[in-house]
């Protein structure tokens, strides 16, 4: 028999989760939505931490399973400590996927990645026939980038000619995202640096434009994908 983990069995959320009642209740607007033997995406953040832990006390309280593809490290650790079985990106397509966001606008356009998963997280939302995103009203938007910065996922070696590039399309701020007190620049789980880049406007467009800058790996900018906005209200 496989050895109990203490370290796993002790896994929580490292933070306290802010407004966790509003995004409980969104969450289990989507567990009503899993079966027995699905695959489903499963996003980074407090809230996708909140929507999973509610997916997995429905399916052991009804006695089924199901199997997540996790979006960052720290879902697959939540999944290891709740005990859903993982798969990876290149494994199987989900049947549906759930993610929060930092913005949303009125026509489901997104700004996410303020925990640095917007690669996985966007190759997992494009795979997937089906997008829920999870957000509370604080998160909805008229104009995206009205609260938060576009993050851009950009390789240590390109750093100088992506800032070029970047002011050349109308960035108006760029900073390198770092850690708290002395700690460096952040590294992703891809070996990249995070910048987060504020823009007069964001338009259709600009999302393809980042994308196409050499040394870009993928941007926080999610535009026209046709996701199901789920609110706790909605
Ligand atoms: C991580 C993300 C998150 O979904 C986004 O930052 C929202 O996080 P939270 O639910 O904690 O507010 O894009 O890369």
């Amino acid at each position: 028999m496989q050895r109990e983990s203490q370290l796993l069995k002790q896994f929580h959320w490292s933070a306290e989760i802010a407004n966790y009642e509003a995004k409980r209740r969104t969450a289990e607007r989507i567990a009503k939505e899993v079966k027995d033997g699905q695959v489903i995406g499963a996003g980074s953040g407090s809230t996708s931490f909140v929507a999973l832990t509610t997916l997995a006390e429905r399916a052991q309280r009804e006695g089924f399973r199901f199997s997540a593809i996790p979006t960052s490290h720290e879902v697959a650790m939540a999944c290891v400590a709740l005990g859903i079985p993982t798969l990876r990106p290149m494994d199987a397509v989900p049947d549906w996927y759930f993610d929060g966001a930092d913005e949303a606008d009125p026509a489901g356009n997104l700004i996410k990645g303020r925990g640095g998963a917007m690669y996985q997280e966007k190759l997992i939302l494009r795979s997937s026939p089906k997008t829920f995103i999870l957000v509370d009203r604080s998160k909805l938007v008229e104009r995206l980038g009205t609260r938060f910065p576009v993050p851009v996922e950009v390789h240590p070696m390109s750093v100088r000619l992506v800032e070029a590039e970047l002011l050349s399309l109308g960035a108006t701020e760029i900073r390198i995202r770092t850690g708290s007190g002395k700690d460096g620049p952040v590294i992703t789980e891809n070996g990249n640096m995070i910048f987060d880049v504020r823009f007069a406007s964001i338009g259709a467009g600009l999302e393809k434009d980042i994308k196409s800058i050499t040394g870009v790996l993928e941007s926080g900018l999610f535009w026209g994908y046709g996701v199901e906005i789920v609110t706790p209200d909605s």
